[in-house]
């Protein structure tokens, strides 16, 4: 038999010019694979100078941000990152006795803190608002939207209620802020940050109000992007993927209400599923320094993205795998009833919450914090 390789120098001698072909070709390709290396590295250079730049341009130092959901959870996180950069805050919920152990830990650590007790759906209360932030700090920079509500449950045992609130929190309260705060964030050519979710890009099921709300939130958020550009306004649209923020003490469910907290509690409880929320908070204020349009947060988050842009019939075949695994509604009225997380007896899972992470986000303490 043959060696290949005598066969190869056989036809080399016999046709000289096939082997200086094979060398050229593989001269070819290395010169071309270094460029692409070269071109690749030119260019993440050329974009790290660029983003260093546009940070230097945008300090956040002695700014003014108001952090909408700011008491606890992610929008807390965000509020400590934020004064780790010399921001001057005003954090926004409904529970005065969380903003003020959120006011008094962040005036401890040394930052220039206030709280305000409101509610963003109060569609009026907007404007006063702004106002009042304006009145109490001269100006406003940065305005984030985070403020928040997770109801889980099956479609069946979803009241229109449940969608209305979600609209009214996440696409009616942002909107109205975004227009009273816009004259005073466009005078310092500040930031608007809406944190969507990827809830707001891929429909989850049994979270079908959330989702609707989050899916407007960054249809507003990328358009405002697009036509506030002219007003020097930067719009950042946030979509992460789960948090460990110990917000799985704050979820509303209906239907099979244990199973269904159990659910939420376990998926935002390991790294394998969900990031933590200090490592969230950081990326945002720096994609806010560095005036990027979008930022989805998490690999799982991420994978799931394009997944849905390359392949929708797979991803909704997967979430229809979901749907089916998830706990469908007893027939009873006591399963049409709304309860919070918190309030119920999660059992064996209670042992593998996050429950340090809930304490240290400032979360209200919930029955299976033991
Ligand atoms: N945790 C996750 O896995 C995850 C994933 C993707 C996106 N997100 C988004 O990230 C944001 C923060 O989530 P989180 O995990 O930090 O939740 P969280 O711990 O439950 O915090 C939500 C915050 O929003 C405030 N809030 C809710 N409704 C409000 C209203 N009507 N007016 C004023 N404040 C209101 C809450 O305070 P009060 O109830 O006292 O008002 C609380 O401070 C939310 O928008 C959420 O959808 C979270």
């Amino acid at each position: 038999m043959t060696h290949p390789a005598d066969a190869a120098r056989r036809a080399d001698a016999a046709h000289p010019d096939a082997s200086t072909n094979r060398s050229s070709v593989l001269q070819r390709g290395v010169i071309g694979l270094s460029a692409a290396l070269l071109g690749w590295a030119g260019v993440a250079a050329l974009r790290g100078t660029v983003r260093a730049l546009v940070r230097r341009a945008h300090p956040l130092d002695g700014r003014v941000v108001l952090i909408t959901g700011g008491a606890r959870g992610l929008g807390l996180a965000l509020a400590r990152a934020f004064a780790r950069d010399g921001a001057r805050l005003v954090l926004v919920s409904r529970t005065v006795v969380e903003l003020e152990r959120a006011r008094q830990e962040l005036a401890a650590s040394g930052a220039d803190v206030q709280v305000v007790a409101h509610d963003i759906r109060d569609a009026g209360g907007s404007a006063r608002l702004v106002a009042e932030v304006v009145a109490r700090t001269g100006r406003l920079d940065v305005l984030v939207n985070d403020a928040g509500i997770i109801q889980m449950a099956p479609f069946a045992a979803v009241p229109d209620a449940d969608i209305r609130d979600s609209l009214d929190t996440h696409v009616w309260g942002p909107l109205h802020l975004n227009r009273a705060a816009l004259p005073h964030v466009a005078r310092s050519r500040g930031s608007i940050v809406n944190v969507s979710s990827i809830g707001g890009r891929v429909a989850v099921p049994h979270l079908l109000p959330y989702c609707v709300g989050k899916f407007a939130l960054a249809g507003l958020s990328e358009g405002l992007h697009a036509e506030l550009a002219a007003t020097g306004v930067h719009l950042l649209t946030v979509t992460p993927g789960l948090l460990r923020s110990g917000s799985h003490r704050n979820v509303r469910v209906r239907g099979a209400h244990v199973a269904e907290a159990r659910w939420f509690g376990l998926a935002s409880a390991t790294s394998l599923t969900s990031m933590r929320v200090d490592r969230a908070a950081d990326r945002i204020v720096r994609a806010c320094r560095e005036r990027r349009a979008q930022l989805t947060l998490g690999v799982q988050a991420r994978a799931l993205e394009v997944a849905h842009v390359l392949a929708p019939g797979a991803v909704a075949g997967a979430m229809r795998l979901a749907a089916w695994v998830l706990p469908a509604a007893p027939p009873t009225p006591e399963a049409e009833r709304a309860r919070l997380s918190r309030t119920l007896d999660l059992g064996w899972v209670s042992a593998l919450m996050p429950s340090g992470t809930a304490a240290a986000m400032n979360q209200p303490s919930a029955v299976d914090d033991r």
